[in-house]
């Protein structure tokens, strides 16, 4: 069995791994707090992940990046990373977490957050035509109007703001306290609770990308992350690619087979779906949930996740550097039934697995609600729901 370029012997660090990936602990620090990304991964896990199998200067990719717990993970520690989603709210999100704030950004929206914010005032008249936009069906009742009313305003307010980094990160803030105040609540927030959260949220978020910056600007070499808005099928077209550049290390969590996900709406008013996080971000919509998740919920066969899937697989592959590591978390809504098909996609993309070598290849499974993990041998099934793979590219 191969061992990690940092010294220890693979058993060794497989278990390092699957035991942070065990973590119960909240999501906290760096910029990870910016938005509750669906299905996010723990930075624990990352960031051991980036310890164990990379170095300062390794070029990091995560093809379905979400939130962008990767590519945060990944500058934060000196790697390069480039992150890819084909949803643009992915995108928008990842993209305020590693952009750095010069000091007049950092002013000017302090100064939005004291004086503009407390300030939105429900009376007032708004002018902007985002009332009439689609993205807002479902956030009509009187349950989330107020909300509604003082998002509208502090969008308008938004305008006001010195130049486009700092009103995205303002629109971020935004998103952030819309998700508290809409997303899958009996009944929204006030409007007075409202800008008091807000408020709060931009003044913590100022703090977390003022140190994140920091890190960043210690290693001049390390760009900002390459976020790309389109399909991983699409990686290998990308210039970036193109002019040779070669990834050391994959890490990431795909859309799983059988499990959907709301990546792309909020829940109000029961469980009435909206795409306010698109209108508050601008950015475009009109995705069905099959879009992001390899398929529709209706097709029993998986036919479509699994070639979906195998496209996305073998465009990554192609970015890679023979003998870099892809480790994922994957969960299965049938393990027993799609197990055995994930792993002949790895294997037709180019990959091969990596085992512990006690004799019995032991894998590391999770079971998603009661967070405790099984080792179970390689073949067998069992009810618990995710997993964590560690692959090579050969
Ligand atoms: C499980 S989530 C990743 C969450 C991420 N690990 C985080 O910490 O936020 C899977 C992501 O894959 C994205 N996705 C689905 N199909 C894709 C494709 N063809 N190319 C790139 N991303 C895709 C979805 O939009 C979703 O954001």
């Amino acid at each position: 069995m191969s061992s990690t370029i940092n010294g220890p012997t693979f058993d060794e660090v497989f278990r390092r791994v699957r035991d942070s990936a065990r973590t119960k602990k909240p999501v906290v620090g760096l910029t990870h707090k910016f938005y509750k990304y669906p299905a996010r991964f723990s930075p624990e896990f990352v960031a051991t992940v980036l310890e164990c199998f990379s170095r300062p200067g390794d070029l990091v990719l995560d093809p379905y990046m979400g939130g962008g717990t990767t590519v945060v993970e990944a500058v934060a520690r000196q790697r390069r990373s480039v992150g890819c989603d084909i949803n643009s709210l992915a995108v928008f999100v990842a993209k305020a977490k590693c952009t750095a704030l010069n000091a007049s950004e950092t002013k000017a929206l302090l100064a939005w957050a004291l004086d503009i914010v407390p300030a939105l005032n429900y009376m007032t008249r708004s002018t902007d035509p985002a009332e009439q936009d689609d993205r807002l069906k479902n956030l009509t009742g009187p349950k989330v109007r107020a909300v509604k009313k003082i998002i509208c305003l502090a969008l308008e307010s938004i305008d006001s703001l010195p130049s486009n980094n700092a009103r995205e990160f303002a629109k971020c803030a935004l998103l952030n306290t819309g998700q508290w105040a809409l997303n899958g609540r009996r009944s929204a927030a006030s409007a007075e609770e409202f800008r008091a959260r807000l408020g709060a949220t931009l003044a913590e978020m100022v703090g977390a990308i003022e140190l994140f910056g920091k890190r960043m600007f210690e290693s001049p070499s390390i760009d900002a992350p390459i976020l790309i808005h389109d399909s991983a099928e699409y990686l290998p077209t990308h210039p970036f690619f193109g002019s040779g550049n070669r990834v050391d290390l994959v890490i990431t969590s795909p859309p799983y087979p059988g499990v959907h996900i709301l990546y792309h709406r909020w829940q109000v008013d029961g469980r009435k779906e909206t795409a306010a996080p698109y209108w508050i971000a601008n950015r475009l919509d009109g995705q069905p949930s099959a879009y992001y998740n390899f398929g529709s919920r209706k097709e029993r066969s998986l036919d479509a996740y699994f070639a979906a899937s195998l496209r996305t697989l073998q465009g990554v592959r192609a970015v890679m550097k023979r003998g870099a590591k892809f480790v994922q978390m994957v969960a299965f809504s049938n393990p027993g039934e799609q197990l055995d098909r994930y792993m002949w996609n790895m294997k037709q993309a180019g990959f091969a697995e990596d085992l512990l070598s006690d004799g019995r290849g032991a894998r590391a499974w999770r079971d998603v609600p009661g967070r405790s993990w099984h080792a179970i041998q390689k073949g067998a099934t069992m009810a618990s729901k995710e997993l964590v793979l560690v692959h090579t590219a050969v």
